[in-house]
């Protein structure tokens, strides 16, 4: 059975609230959909990793510094993330594309972080995608849907149910800033996955109805980019 990549945003999973309460959530929902599908879990840094971040460059290091840093707080997310599901998960933490296809042959559910400077982790979530020719992307967002415009600016912001690849590729290349395009998901992540032609479901991370419709690939409130079918 193919897999189904899960691209968890860092705010997503610890949104400095409950953030054990939402782990022991998901960790459950990611054990249970294991069960029919295997599953790549790849997590956020959140605004932990802006803080380092953030620090970081005012200490003058260079970008790929700071992105190291980012990397590292979302491998500490996904350590979080390992230990809330438990004896079930992969248990390393895979570095690099080889290392999450290799794990993914030896367990059904994998947990990572990023992998090298330069991209985030909606990247790494298409790359392992395109790689192990996964079913689906389901991007774990703080935003409910993609939208054509900043629903909280622009009161008659168009809400997408389905968007194809190209459709999704223009509205990050306008930079609509619907809560960062990163929310939506990033640029390089939806080019690899339009190449590689996996659908997208970008949905409320924070649902966790939404986010099981998801994984399954059944309806969302949210949108499915480039679903076929
Ligand atoms: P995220 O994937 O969380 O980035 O990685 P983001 O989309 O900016 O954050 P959210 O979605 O709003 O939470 C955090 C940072 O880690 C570095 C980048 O600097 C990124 O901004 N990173 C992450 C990499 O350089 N490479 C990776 O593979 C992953």
């Amino acid at each position: 059975m193919a897999h189904i990549v899960v691209s968890l945003g860092g705010s997503v999973l610890i949104p400095d609230d409950r953030d054990n309460h939402f782990l022991i959530r998901v960790a459950e929902l990611i054990r249970r959909s294991a069960k029919d599908r295997p599953l790549i879990v790849v997590c956020g840094g959140g605004k932990v990793s802006r803080y380092y971040i953030g620090i970081a460059k005012e200490l003058g290091a260079s970008r790929d510094e700071q992105d190291q840093m980012g990397i590292d707080v979302t491998r500490l997310n996904a350590k979080l993330l390992q230990l809330a599901i438990g004896e079930d998960c992969f248990p390393g933490i895979p570095t690099s594309i080889d290392e999450a296809e290799a794990a993914a042959s030896r367990s059904r559910i994998v947990v990572m972080g990023g992998t090298a400077p330069g991209h985030t982790t909606d990247a790494v979530s298409a790359m392992i995608a395109e790689r192990l020719k996964a079913e689906r992307i389901v991007n774990a967002t703080s935003v409910e849907a993609a939208y054509s415009a900043d629903p909280k600016k622009h009161a008659d912001a168009a809400r997408y149910s389905s968007l194809t690849h190209q459709q999704l590729l223009d509205l990050v290349n306008k930079g609509h800033h619907s809560a960062g395009p990163s929310d939506v998901f990033d640029k390089l992540g939806a080019e690899v996955a339009m190449r590689s032609n996996v659908p997208i479901y970008i949905v409320d991370g924070r649902n966790m109805q939404e986010l099981e419709a998801a994984v399954r690939g059944e309806k969302v409130k949210g949108t499915v980019v480039g679903n076929s079918q």
